[in-house]
């Protein structure tokens, strides 16, 4: 067993530095020994619930696909289909999911339930997405950036535009300060995260010794950076009717290629955890087009389809960083 076995995974500040970086080198270990055809399946008999709450694309596949490699097998209950805090409350559902899973993944969105389940589960859970935090899109975020740059975490710059007071925004924040990096949130200040989370990223920043940076001026927050990062404006869960208000206060803040000029590194990585609006290919897109006029909100399609873009490297990376925590949490064998 790994020094993770039986924890959870519910916020990157749950975490050391420490810890946080041994899961993204298992997962570069674990994609290499799947690309390679030599992976060893440590969670033979294991099963795994997946209680999504909101719905999925990358999260279900990678948890599905990573415990299917790994010799797991997984229970997918859908946002209809769960009962958890409707007719059955959380700590119940928490207490028979315990008795039949070895672990359990939630996705839906409040940070409180999902801590709650974990106080009763008597297993590990995993955070797939509440409102607050992402914490295994920061894994994969992270062993993608190390990918595609030489330079050491220390002295990388990460610049996340938009819309940063939800998921995306908080973990890119804390995640930077956990691992020392020179992490710039560049937002309109209604849009930053929470004052006691930049309080805790401020923190962490006084040990790791990163640079957090919050900033309205585009200029200053993407000057210098290595990766640039932005998530949708509306996120799931919320009103339809804020569209006018984000696009609005967000549109100066969406990734063209200028702002990626602005960074005068001409080898910037763009990032985006995914969905994003970048071209009329979704029926949002189309609506949003039809209201607005406008063919992207976050990424233009311009730099979404240029040699700057690695999401879907960044997305591949949702099974190996995902096949990590699985695999320190609950591996069978001992690792060698
Ligand atoms: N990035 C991400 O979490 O994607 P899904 O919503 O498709 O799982
Ligand atoms: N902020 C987005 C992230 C999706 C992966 C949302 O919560 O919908």
């Amino acid at each position: 067993p790994t020094a993770l076995a039986g924890r959870h995974f519910l916020k990157e500040l749950d975490f050391t530095e420490e810890e946080f970086r041994g899961l993204v080198e298992l997962a570069a270990e674990l994609k290499a020994a799947k690309k390679a055809g030599t992976e060893t399946p440590y969670l033979r008999g294991r099963n795994i619930a997946l209680i999504f709450e909101k719905t999925s694309t990358r999260t279900r596949c990678a948890f599905e696909v990573a415990a299917a490699d790994q010799g797991a097998h997984t229970t997918y209950l859908d946002p209809s289909g769960s009962q958890i805090g409707h007719k059955e409350s959380v700590r119940d559902t928490a207490r028979v999911l315990g008795r039949m899973f070895d672990g359990i993944q939630y996705r839906g969105d409040s940070q409180a339930k999902i801590e709650e389940l974990a106080a009763y589960a008597g297993v590990p859970v995993y955070n797939g997405l509440t409102d607050d935090w992402h914490p295994t899109q920061m894994l994969a975020d992270v062993l993608t950036m190390t990918e595609h740059s030489a330079k050491p975490l220390r002295k990388t710059a990460l610049a996340y535009l938009g819309d940063a007071r939800f998921n995306m925004g908080n973990s890119y924040l804390v995640t930077g300060a956990l691992l020392g990096m020179d992490v710039r949130i560049v937002a309109p200040k209604s849009y930053w995260p929470a004052p006691e989370i930049v309080d805790r990223a401020r923190a962490l920043a006084g040990t790791s010794g990163a640079r957090v940076t919050l900033t309205e001026d585009i200029a200053e927050g993407v000057r210098g950076a290595d990766f640039v990062a932005t998530d949708v404006w509306v996120s799931m869960g919320e009103p339809k009717d804020v569209w006018d208000e984000r696009i609005a206060a967000l549109a100066p803040y969406a990734v063209t290629m200028d702002v990626l000029h602005a960074t005068g590194n001409p080898d910037v990585r763009f990032l985006h955890c995914l969905p994003a609006f970048h071209d009329l290919g979704t029926t949002v897109g189309r609506q949003i087009h039809e209201t607005h006029g406008l063919a992207s909100l976050e990424v233009t399609d311009e730099v979404f389809e240029s040699a700057h873009s690695i999401v879907f490297d960044e997305a591949e990376n949702r099974l190996h960083t995902i096949k990590a925590v699985l695999v320190a949490t609950l591996g069978r064998e001992t690792l060698a």
